[in-house]
């Protein structure tokens, strides 16, 4: 029989939390936002909740939230292409831990397509990936506000006080929420940075039979 791998088994694993580590430590030294355990839990979370939400079964629920937690791992080989680099970490972890070949395979494809300079979402693990990606805006994966009036990427995170995902099975939409402090950030900026975020959202809720929803401080823009 083999083993049933999930979010849980994931995270008390400590070769998984080594790679998660040693992954943000590299984009904390080339001045990226926070991308550890905080981010790879928050947007498990979210995978799993569009796909659940949206009436799907729970193993594809549960590969979801595996993609999710190991989509950034690999940044531990360097930024450019980690989804390519962790989709292959991925498959060494997971065949290690005797997760069927059939369910690795769909998180190898998840994970090497959730950038948007080159994913191309095919599947409901990959779409509902991207999603939960992109939805975790928030200021806390700011390491330090020193460069806030500097760096835009630093500055959207920091106004971003909270950020959620929301899924209306009725009405197939998908919407991001997010709440922005526009003393810190006009929602102008956000537009700048996330726009090609946008796009591959959209297609990303399509995969879903669904349409993507933008809503900034109670504003549908999208
Ligand atoms: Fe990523
Ligand atoms: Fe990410």
């Amino acid at each position: 029989m083999e083993p049933i791998i999930d979010v849980k088994i994931l995270k008390d694993n400590p070769k998984v939390r080594i790679y998660l580590e040693r992954a943000d430590k590299h984009l904390e030294g080339i001045g990226y936002t926070e991308h550890g355990l905080r981010h790879a839990t928050i947007t498990a979370i979210f995978s799993q909740k569009i796909l659940r939400s949206l009436g799907y079964p729970q193993d594809l629920v549960r590969l979801a939230g595996v993609a999710g937690f190991l989509h950034d791992i690999g940044n531990v080989c360097g930024r450019v292409n980690h989804g390519q680099s962790g989709a292959i970490i991925a498959h060494s972890i997971l065949s290690e831990l005797g997760m069927p070949s059939m369910e690795i395979v769909g998180i190898m494809e998840a994970i090497g397509n959730h950038e948007e300079e080159c994913g191309q979402p095919t599947s409901e693990i990959a779409a509902a990936l991207i999603l939960a990606d992109k939805a975790d805006v928030h200021r806390s994966r700011v390491r330090t506000t020193r460069f806030i009036n500097f760096d835009i990427h630093d500055r959207v995170n920091y106004a971003a006080e909270r950020s959620n995902v929301h899924v209306s099975k009725k009405n197939r939409t998908i919407s991001l929420l997010i709440k922005i402090n526009t003393e810190i950030s006009q929602v102008m900026e956000y537009f700048e940075i996330f726009l090609s975020r946008m796009i591959i959202c959209r297609k990303a809720a399509k995969v879903l039979s669904c349409e993507f929803e933008l809503i900034i401080n109670g504003n549908k823009l999208l």
